[in-house]
């Protein structure tokens, strides 16, 4: 494997996979490390089929030191993206320890690696969470995290420990996700997690395959139908995003935070019915009551990620339903 080559921790994962596609397609050599706590080995084979240009896929664990230095010795290494953690909100707050060590030693780990490799160009797995219940949408990047749960913390944790690591000797961009919804057109790649997801989206597919109704938390909320409203991003979009921050970071772009959204506010109500009228089906919903944590509105001032990356979301909200439909139909049962 040679060309320009980039190391993609985590990219077994929902994001990771759909990026390990985006950057083969850029020109990117691609060498994938995960250890499948979150996803399946079996992902591997589509993203191979589906690559344009070569995927080598290393299983292991973020926190293996002497893993990590071996694939440092052996590849020309560019660019790192560093997607690989522990995203559950609830999991976390069960298990606050768990998710730093995941989440914080493995970033820890990996800079040193990076250090003794002297890589130092650095693209970050960020996330909305970390804005917590203060802020005021649409959010930008100058606000102060408020976050009250520990993954949003660990995440925030990350992002101060990689700028006193690269902050002046490396290039790095932490990209703060908003909620990334859909799949890869073909259906052959999607949201695929070992442990159970809780998110909308998956949801919302749920309920249309089986006809069990969608908890809908929080009817009470002050916004335009008493729904929650968020910022949901194609994930073949929020994929690009990451192409053109390593492509950034590589040429000495350096900007230390993006948000990654569209900009625009939906309701939970509004994505239903979306969904229902892009895929011609029926979603059974019942309200609930608020979900413990959640706040009534939070969306993106994506402008400064338009500015510095060039990039902007394309796929709009009838895509997201569509391709995440498709591939829930499509995802294998096995699982
Ligand atoms: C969205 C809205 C729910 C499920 C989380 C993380 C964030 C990021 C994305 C990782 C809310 C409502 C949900 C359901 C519902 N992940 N809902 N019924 O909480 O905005 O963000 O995931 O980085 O960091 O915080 O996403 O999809 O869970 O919820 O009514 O069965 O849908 O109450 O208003 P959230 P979500």
């Amino acid at each position: 494997m040679d060309g320009k080559v980039v190391l993609l921790v985590g990219g077994s994962g929902y994001i990771g996979s759909h990026t390990a596609l985006a950057l083969s397609e850029a020109g990117y050599s691609v060498v994938v490390l995960d250890d499948h706590s979150n996803s399946w080995p079996e992902i591997q084979d589509r993203i191979a089929n589906l690559a344009v240009g070569p995927v080598e896929f290393i299983a292991g664990d973020v926190r293996d030191s002497g893993l990590l230095d071996s694939i440092f010795a052996r590849r020309r290494i560019l660019a790192v993206v560093h997607l690989a953690a522990s995203k559950s909100i609830g999991d976390s707050l069960v298990n606050p320890l768990a998710c730093y060590d995941n989440n914080v030693l493995g970033t820890l780990r990996l800079l040193q690696a990076m250090e003794r490799a002297n890589v130092s160009s650095l693209v970050f797995s960020s996330s909305a969470a970390i804005y917590g219940p203060a802020a005021r949408s649409p959010v930008d990047e100058h606000f102060i995290p408020q976050c009250e749960n520990p993954y949003g913390r660990s995440k925030w944790i990350m992002e101060m420990v990689i700028a006193d690591a690269l902050g002046g000797r490396g290039c790095y961009t932490c990209l703060r996700y908003f909620n990334p919804v859909g799949a890869h057109d073909s259906g052959l790649i999607g949201e695929w997690p070992r442990l159970p997801a809780s998110n909308l989206m998956p949801m919302i597919c749920q309920s249309a395959s089986f006809g069990t109704p969608l908890q809908v938390y929080g009817s009470d909320y002050p916004t335009r139908d008493g729904t929650g409203v968020r910022d949901f991003i194609h994930v073949v979009d929020l994929a690009e995003a990451h192409v053109a921050a390593v492509n950034a970071v590589l040429s000495g772009n350096c900007r230390s935070v993006l948000n990654l959204g569209t900009g625009r506010g939906v309701t939970v109500l509004e994505l239903i019915q979306t969904f229902e009228r892009a895929n011609a089906t029926t979603v059974p919903i019942l309200f609930a009551p608020r979900r413990g944590g959640d706040i009534a509105e939070l969306y993106a001032d994506p402008r400064l990620a338009q500015r510095v990356l060039g990039w902007k979301a394309r796929r709009g909200l009838e895509s997201m339903c569509v391709d995440a439909w498709r591939w829930e139909r499509k995802k294998p049962a096995f699982r």
